[in-house]
């Protein structure tokens, strides 16, 4: 070790030297700033300058107080369900929250480089643990440094640092929220089982444009549509597992693992929710029939119920029973008989008990 990495003052041999190495000449030297009797190499800050600094920390920490707060609002007030709706809480919760971040981070920063003093920072390294003389110096230098933060001596900021903080820290008790309450049956049923005003069957239609579907306009074999239910077009809540693909068979294509009397003229309903864990199984193969999930490779047989023939997912897509309604549109006859989407523990055994009845 070399001797300019030795303090003959304390008596302790450094083993290295941390950061930016010693000045040539000591600062002291040429700076006339008054250095406090035991602190060496300190720079007080400019106070003119440390009192205009700890105003616009305050001010920085208020505007983090206010952003918080209006976190908590946001999150009230914009409630998800549409699209719009939900980019709208997007918005205003990443905004707020990114404000409140900002505004804390840069607050902090102006303290640390502003008001806290300036000095040149060795640091020691050991293999071993520490000797009682460093720990003693390690809790000196921390005490040195929570007094030189000025935490208790600047009321302003530690209060409005505080009020900053209050709702940051509620934040996450906020999104608690999110986990409860227990879904119920709701996992169980989508909305396809419910009619429309005046007891009529619900229409299905494409996804993008809203236009209804004659049973005679599709009729192009090995045809695939996504399809959503009428008069929920826009609430994701409801697509996440309303969504479905329709394909249009030769009958003679059609295998016995598929509900014949769920389709109308070779068209065939599935729900476009994998049952692995849920990502939309849309990818189609004309010519072997093969819905493919571009999640984890899940490949389910269209022509035969949309059994699984590889991959992860453990049971078939669930088949959507469908009707006509008096003006050749096609309708759903009824709601899944199966919970689409991944299994969930109290799912029971609902497979086998409408392959029973079936
Ligand atoms: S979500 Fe479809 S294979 Fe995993």
């Amino acid at each position: 070790m070399t001797e300019q990495n030795e303090y003959p003052e304390s008596g302790r041999v450094p083993a290295r030297v941390i950061g930016t190495p010693p000045a040539d000449a000591p600062i002291e030297e040429h700076d006339p700033i008054h250095v406090p009797a035991g602190v060496e190499g300190v720079i007080p800050q400019d106070p003119v300058k440390v009192r205009k600094a700890e105003r616009m920390v305050a001010f920085l920490f208020l505007i983090t107080f206010l952003a918080g707060a209006a976190f908590i609002a946001a999150y009230v007030i914009f409630q998800v369900g549409t699209i719009d709706k939900t980019a709208a809480s997007n918005y205003a919760l990443g905004g707020t929250l990114a404000l409140a971040l900002l505004s804390l981070g840069a607050g902090v920063t102006v303290w640390v480089r502003q008001i806290m003093p300036k000095y040149n920072l060795v640091q020691e390294r050991h293999l071993m643990a520490s000797d009682g003389d460093t720990r003693e110096y390690v809790k000196e230098t921390f005490l040195q440094g929570a007094d030189e933060s000025g935490f208790v001596k600047h009321r302003l900021l530690r209060r409005t640092l505080l009020l900053a903080a209050a709702p940051l820290g509620l934040a996450p008790l906020v999104l608690l929220k999110d986990l409860g309450p227990l879904p119920g049956t709701s996992l169980r049923h989508t909305v396809w089982g419910e009619p429309m005003k005046g007891g009529k069957p619900r229409r299905l239609v494409v996804e993008g444009t809203g236009q209804p579907i004659r049973a005679a306009d599709f009729n192009s074999p090995g045809g695939i549509l996504s399809v959503v239910p009428e008069g929920y077009e826009e609430d994701l809540n409801a697509l996440a597992k309303a969504t479905l693909i329709l394909l249009k068979f030769r009958p003679e294509e059609i295998k016995s693992g598929t509900n014949k009397n769920w389709t109308i003229d070779g068209i065939v309903a599935y729900s476009k929710i994998c049952t692995h864990v849920g990502c939309p199984a849309a990818l189609y193969e004309q010519t072997t029939h093969h819905i493919l999930c571009p999640c984890h490779q899940s490949t389910f047989d269209a022509a035969d119920g949309a059994k699984v023939i590889f991959g992860p997912a453990a049971r078939p897509l669930p088949q959507l029973p469908l009707g006509i309604d008096e003006e050749g549109y096609l309708v759903a006859k009824s709601d899944f008989k199966v919970p689409v989407g991944p299994s969930f523990w109290e799912r029971g055994d609902a497979e086998a008990e409408v392959r029973e009845k079936a």
